[in-house]
């Protein structure tokens, strides 16, 4: 098939290449003349392991190209991928003026070209978008009625940062949300070659599917620091208390890792958005108000073990991560940056260390005075305290031995669980850990 896919970020760059590997002609459309360059010429916007390669071979095949006119990319292709951002309002509410721009453009494409197309929404919106909003966009750009020569569907993405093209190339399901027969066909047929389950429900229910499962990851990994946050008192060992959790066939072990906190573009933005479109149908949500937080708080329970050995004003302090998670520079929503700013209301001196994501970060604390190194020795060198707030490979083979003699008091906050308690003991390093239980 001929695709076209709006909008260049992690979702839609990474469809784009996951619908090229598959045999198909993919047009991508982005507003950035300086994307829309860095793509045609192989260069990925961003960083994903295994971007560069998959981008480089499928351009170089012909396969892949990227323009800024969506007129264009319509007109050679037989479907359409909206995948704009979704940003949320300080309300919480989305934010649908990147849809809706690409609605308006994509129907006044429509308006005048021939033959049957599909446009398929796989940005994350409300339930009641695809069907209330978009589609009848579509039909005013196109002055043409849904059903005979287009239709409009939802297809959620559940792609993760850091494993973004391996997600999307062995899903674990996919969801269709159909108006009609035609587009239930096309669907089934753009995904007959990926191997797993798949459900085709209506948009409504498509859009819903995809805020319950991030709303109830986030559930699961704010109940995990909230035992965490008990357990630590208790002197118990969440993470050793969750391996007899889960010992429980109806319990799944994932997400239940205790920590500092989730971050990201998709938890904190989707369940504010759920909690505003339950709060606009007169729905209370104590669950997702909770989940909200308990995540907040988590970086400072960090703090709290750094304070149990002095105060922290004056200390020279390194922290280790600053994306929201491994594998990525994004840092949206990450917990480093209440982190960051709570020691520096303390009054310590804050380095931060990240193999990818300094220079993004920088944009989140421009005038603050924090220094900045790519390499996590140096980070430590001279330190009071280490804190982890991201669990990279580069911070996870830092050898005890040379943390104990790089720093002046071998102090380490870990707030991924990191590192072996034992073996980090064993080297004289004085470790805590959130939900450790000492
Ligand atoms: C998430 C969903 O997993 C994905 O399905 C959805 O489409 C988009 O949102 P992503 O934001 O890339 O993906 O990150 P994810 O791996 O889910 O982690 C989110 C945050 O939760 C990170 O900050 C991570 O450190 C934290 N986390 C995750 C925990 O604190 N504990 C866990 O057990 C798991």
């Amino acid at each position: 098939m001929n695709i076209s896919v709006i909008g260049t970020g992690y979702v839609g760059l990474i469809t784009a290449i996951t619908f090229a590997k598959k045999g198909h002609k993919v047009i991508c459309v982005d507003i950035s003349a300086e994307r829309v360059d860095a793509i045609n010429h192989a260069k990925p916007p961003f960083f994903e392991p295994g971007l560069d390669e998959y981008l480089r071979d499928l351009v170089g095949a012909h396969s892949l190209w990227a323009t800024s006119n969506t007129e264009e990319a319509v007109n050679n292709s037989d479907m359409t991928f909206i995948c704009v951002g979704t940003p949320h309002l300080p309300d919480g509410s989305q934010d649908l003026t990147y849809v809706t721009k690409c609605a308006k453009d994509i129907g006044a494409a429509l308006k005048t070209k021939d033959g049957y197309h599909l446009v398929v929404v796989k940005s994350t919106v409300e339930p009641g978008t695809t069907k209330l909003t978009v589609l009848p966009l579509l039909c005013e750009a196109a002055g043409k009625e849904e059903g005979k020569e287009f239709s409009c569907a939802h297809n959620p993405e559940f792609l993760r940062e850091g494993t973004a093209l391996a997600d999307s190339f062995n899903p674990d399901r996919i969801i269709m949300g159909v108006l009609d027969d035609s587009s239930r066909e096309l669907l089934l047929d753009l995904y007959s070659n990926f191997e797993c389950p798949k459900l085709v429900v209506d948009t409504n229910t498509s859009e819903m599917i995809k805020y319950a499962s991030n709303a109830f990851l986030a559930t699961k990994i704010s109940f995990a620091n909230e035992m965490a946050n008990i357990c630590q008192k208790l002197g118990v060992d969440v993470a050793e208390m969750f391996k007899g959790v889960t010992m429980d066939h109806r319990i799944n072990p994932h997400f239940f890792n205790a920590g500092c906190g989730f971050g990201g573009s998709c938890f904190p933005k989707d369940i504010s958005a759920l909690i505003h479109v339950a709060k606009n149908q007169g729905v209370q949500t104590p669950l997702m108000n909770s989940v909200m937080s308990v995540n907040d708080v988590q970086p400072l329970k960090c703090l709290e073990l750094a304070k149990t050995s002095g105060e922290l004003s004056g200390k020279s302090v390194a922290v280790l991560g600053l994306a929201f998670k491994p594998g990525t520079d994004d840092v949206r929503e990450t917990r480093a940056l209440p982190l960051i700013q709570a020691l520096l209301k303390e009054g310590a001196k804050v380095t931060g260390y990240d193999p990818q994501a300094i220079e993004n970060f920088k944009k989140l604390l421009p005038e603050a005075s924090v220094e900045y190194t790519d390499d996590a020795y140096v980070a430590i060198t001279g330190k009071d305290i280490a804190f982890v707030q991201c669990d990279w490979n580069e911070i996870r083979l830092l050898e005890p031995k040379k943390i104990k003699e790089l720093m002046k008091t071998p102090v380490v906050i870990d707030g991924r669980r990191t590192f072996d308690p034992k073996i980090m003991e064993g080297h004289g390093i004085t470790y805590k850990a959130i939900g450790l239980g000492k």
